[in-house]
């Protein structure tokens, strides 16, 4: 199964990406993840893509086309995966659609999960994630169970650093300006469907199957 969720920041692709990779047996590929690995390790790539990152704005599309190309292909995808905010642009999913192409592929179904823009500001403003495992947790929705430690791991949990208010807004312009044209570009390969993404994480969790089968 190949999916795509679309969906602007802070709806719960994450969320949801996790709980559909370990039902469906498939990877969740996080381009998010993938660049801030990179900044972490201050590769030539994540020296970059900072630079956008920290402002909420797209990493140009040729870096992005160029990381994906190549992760597609590793041996963990050959039954299908999840992409978790890629494509982003027309420019990267008339790119996708080429890869697809070339590798015979087909994709599956695109989610479109939906949540009105001030629950948004709330949910990203109170994110903490793990920097040592990647878990994602809510000061309120989701919270730990030890103060400000992963449960799964232990570490003390940080806010990232484009979750402050003003470039969570910054990012909502670019989501609007930048990747809301996929959704008439998706509508049209008759795939996409829109989820609401109000709700507790398992009430969401339990749309997605009901639309996956
Ligand atoms: P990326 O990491 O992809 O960020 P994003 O799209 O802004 O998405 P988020 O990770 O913020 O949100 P999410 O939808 O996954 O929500 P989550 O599940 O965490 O990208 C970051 C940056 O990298 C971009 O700004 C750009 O610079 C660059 N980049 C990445 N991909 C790119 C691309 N293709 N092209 C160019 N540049 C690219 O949930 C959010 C919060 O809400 C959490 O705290 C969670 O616990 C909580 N929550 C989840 N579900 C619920 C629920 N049902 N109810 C209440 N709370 C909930
Ligand atoms: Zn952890």
């Amino acid at each position: 199964m190949i999916l795509i969720l679309l969906g602007a920041p802070g709806v719960g692709k994450g969320t949801q990406g996790v709980l559909i990779s370990k039902e469906y047996g498939i990877p969740q590929i996080s381009t998010g993840d993938i660049l801030r690995k990179e900044v972490r390790e201050e590769t030539e790539l994540g020296k970059k893509a900072k630079v956008y990152m920290d402002k909420g704005e797209l990493v140009p599309d040729e870096v992005i086309i160029g990381m994906m190309e190549n992760r597609i292909k590793d041996d963990d995808c050959k039954n299908g995966f999840i992409l978790d905010g890629f494509p982003r642009t027309v420019a990267q999913a008339e790119a996708f659609d080429g890869m697809l192409k070339k590798n015979r592929l087909e994709l599956d179904k695109v989610l479109l999960i939906d949540v009105p823009e001030e629950e948004i500001v709330d949910r990203l403003t109170g994110r903490r994630v793990c920097p040592n495992c990647g878990a994602v947790y809510h000061i309120k929705n989701n919270p730990p169970k030890n103060d400000n430690l992963c449960d799964k791991c232990g570490s003390k949990l940080i806010q990232r650093d484009d979750d402050k208010e003003d470039t969570v807004r910054n990012r909502l312009e670019v989501y609007k300006k930048s990747t809301m044209p996929l959704i008439d570009y998706y509508t049209k390969t008759g795939k996409l469907i829109k989820i609401n993404g109000v709700g507790s994480i398992d009430e969401i969790f339990s749309r997605v199957k009901e639309v996956l089968g």
